[in-house]
């Protein structure tokens, strides 16, 4: 655990309290063995003019669900800090009163919702109070004693609290714990199974004694828990064959389970594969979480996944899953779906699951945490010590149906026609390859594009700018066999399957009459537009088998309908190309993938089409390039984005019936009429 205080920053802060805060909350909100994704918060009490010249105490505390290590002054709530005391008074409040009451406290109504622990913080009398999740604390604390061992780590300098769900039962707890105690003799509070709370009359103080107090958990770790020897610079392997095509498998089953398409993402690393070869894992790994504060996003525990039936194992996860609902519900819960958010795969590794690429990392990161945590616990060296032991059965279950926890995943506006679903694009770097790849993104697919450009994966990371994690770029040249294995096994290990493939990388050789064309432009051509689409195909299909509504897009070309003179390097291949998807869709219709073509013309935002090579083409046709370029029915050119638009309609439900089809957007060509 690093101090990265810098006085130097914090001086300039001094005067302005909650720029101090932002700096000190990025601080704990960059190392993730404190706080991960949107967990902990922090907050500071500072005196205000109210609009009548009345002086107010308002305490700012961080806004719920906000990332620590990104938040900004906008990212905390004001409230009136006598309001928030006095609500901890009331012996009982439900959610929904305390709901409404924050807000009726707070002074800036465009705030956020204020995180669930604003109470807890209103009636702790210090001006600067954090509060983590660390790792090495709350490990501690899930142990069978993990009382005792908090008590010889911190003896009497923190506040020992027992578990008790967060929000107001926690703080009308504290509050009745602290009533007569004397705040001053203490450094902060340990919330065992929960987390750990610092607090300070200045930041700095408080920082500091967080970082201090996580410090010793760990050392007491360090010495006291005999962790095993893990290679961790042991290189990844690459996966086999069957391994991808059995992950494929697991994806589909967790997607069908949870009702929408997921992505799984494997991590096989040294550390992964370890742990999930332990001989007892299962029982160890399914106990809970770290904190319950994970609950909303990894659900009680990972699925354990059999390597001799993998699909099975994940149906009986989701049995499990729904026995536990209805072991405690009380009828008002209405049960969440059974898939599960991580898994333990028999030597395998670890997987996690998610509808885009972001949460599945969110998710692969607590889980790596929750690996290491229950190493430590499993490693103590005193058998009076060892063992992982996370919160009861009850109170798991309270805490994942708790409304106000829940809130904080309800922020997706309109649900995505491709979420959780992953197209694989070739030719993805320019012209129409890029506006899919840009288009299947934005309504939700996860996209690994293919091309030969080597600055693909920065191309699409700029065009899709919210794209982050869900796209992937991968250099490859479809004419490789062995790139496009590659490629491929990338694809599945980073988002677990295919569900649509776009087979759109092509070139279009300088026309030239039959008998002028050079024997190695003829094969150049064939080799890209006719074998690389066969061979991607080919090797797609096991996974394609195992896609979720699976569907395949040939981009061919109007030459194919109504070829044109000087063009026999082009037309042939994408003739053959369409005799292939014909053929792709009778073989494939059994397991259920649509196999269709479309047949662009007049695309000229590619680059495909140069000046030279329109000029080339519109004489071929003894016309001048502006008659050329309005030669069309319509007298239109067409865009990219129009093509993209087109070939995402063909992945999706509106041509669920269709397949074998060829559909031309060309402005309308008299001949293929
Ligand atoms: P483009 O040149 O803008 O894009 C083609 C992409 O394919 C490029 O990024 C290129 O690097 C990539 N590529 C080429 N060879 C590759 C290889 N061996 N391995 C991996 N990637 C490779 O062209 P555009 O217009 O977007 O073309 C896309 C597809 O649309 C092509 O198949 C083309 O034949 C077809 N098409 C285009 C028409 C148009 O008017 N632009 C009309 C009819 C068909």
């Amino acid at each position: 655990m690093k101090n990265l205080w810098d006085q130097k920053i914090a001086s300039k802060l001094e005067k302005k309290p909650l720029h101090l805060r932002v700096y000190t909350s990025q601080l704990l909100g960059l190392d993730s063995e404190l706080v991960l994704h949107g967990g902990g918060n922090t907050s500071v009490k500072i005196l205000e003019k109210n609009i009548f010249g009345e002086e107010e105490e308002i305490i700012y505390v961080k806004g719920s669900g906000i990332n620590l290590a990104t938040i900004d002054i906008k990212g905390f709530t004001p409230l009136r800090l006598t309001h928030m005391k006095k609500l901890v008074e009331l012996v009982h409040i439900s959610d929904k009163t305390l709901v409404r009451e924050q807000k009726l406290a707070m002074t800036n109504s465009e705030a956020p919702n204020p995180s669930v622990e604003a109470l807890l913080h209103a009636i702790i009398p210090f001006r600067w109070i954090d509060h983590t999740h660390a790792d090495a604390v709350v490990t501690l604390t899930n142990t069978p004693k993990g009382e005792e061992i908090i008590q010889q780590v911190y003896g009497d300098s923190f506040i020992i609290i027992p578990y008790v769900m967060p929000g107001f039962k926690l703080a009308r707890m504290v509050y009745e714990i602290t009533k007569k105690l004397d705040w001053q003799l203490y450094k902060g509070m340990i919330l065992l199974n929960h987390g750990i709370i610092s607090f300070g009359s200045e930041a700095h103080e408080s920082y500091e004694r967080m970082i201090n107090s996580v410090k010793l958990a760990e050392n007491f770790l360090k010495k006291h828990s005999s962790m095993p020897k893990i290679n961790l610079k042991k290189r990844t392997p690459i996966l086999n064959y069957q391994t991808l095509t059995t992950l494929a498998k697991i994806r589909k089953k967790v997607s069908l389970i949870r009702g929408n398409a997921s992505i799984a993402r494997l991590n096989s690393s040294a550390e992964a594969r370890f742990f999930s070869s332990i001989p007892n894992i299962k029982n160890i790994s399914t106990r809970g979480p770290i904190t319950s504060d994970h609950l909303i996003r990894t659900k009680p525990a990972p699925v354990y996944i059999n390597k001799k039936n993998v699909e099975k194992s994940i149906e009986d996860f989701a049995s499990k899953y729904g026995a536990y609902f209805d072991r405690h519900t009380d009828g008002k819960q209405s049960r969440l779906d059974s898939s599960p958010r991580w898994g333990v795969w028999a030597q395998k590794g670890i997987i996690s699951f998610g509808q885009n690429s972001y949460e599945t990392e969110i998710i692969s990161d607590i889980a790596m945490h929750t690996v290491r945590s229950i190493q430590h616990a499993e490693n103590l060296k005193s058998s009076n010590f060892r063992g992982w032991k996370p919160i009861s059965e009850n109170h798991i279950f309270e805490a994942e149906y708790w409304d106000l926890q829940q809130a904080k995943l309800k922020t997706e506006s309109q649900p995505q026609e491709f979420k959780g679903k992953i197209a694989l694009v070739t030719g993805a770097a320019s012209g129409i390859g890029l506006a899919c790849a840009e288009h299947f993104n934005q309504l939700g697919a996860a996209v690994a594009g293919l091309d030969i450009n080597s600055g693909i994966n920065k191309i699409l990371l700029d065009r899709t700018k919210s794209g982050g994690t869900n796209i992937l770029g991968i250099r490859c040249d479809v004419t490789e066999k062995h790139a496009i294995a590659k490629a491929i096994s990338k694809t599945i290990q980073y988002f677990g399957g295919i569900d649509i493939l776009v087979l759109n990388a092509g070139t279009f050789p300088a026309g030239k009459a039959i008998e002028e064309v050079e024997d190695e432009t003829w094969n150049n051509s064939l080799k890209t537009n006719l074998t690389a689409p066969q061979k991607l195909l080919q090797s797609c299909l096991p996974f394609l088998k195992e896609g979720i509504d699976p569907s395949v897009i040939f981009i061919a070309s109007r030459n194919v309908p109504a070829p044109g003179p000087g063009a026999s390097a082009y037309s042939v291949p994408k003739a053959g190309q369409t005799q292939l998807a014909r053929i792709a869709a009778l073989e494939l219709g059994k397991y259920g993938i649509r196999v269709n073509i479309i047949h662009p013309d007049c695309v000229y935002d590619t680059g495909l089409w140069t000046s030279k090579s329109l000029k080339r083409s519109a004489s071929r046709y003894g016309l001048t390039v502006e008659e050329y370029k309005n030669r069309n029915i319509l007298k239109t050119d067409v865009k990219t984005v129009e093509v993209a638009r087109m070939v995402c309609a063909m992945a999706s439900s509106v041509f669920a019936k269709t397949t074998g089809a060829q559909i031309p957007i060309d402005g309308g060509n008299e001949r293929v009429i």
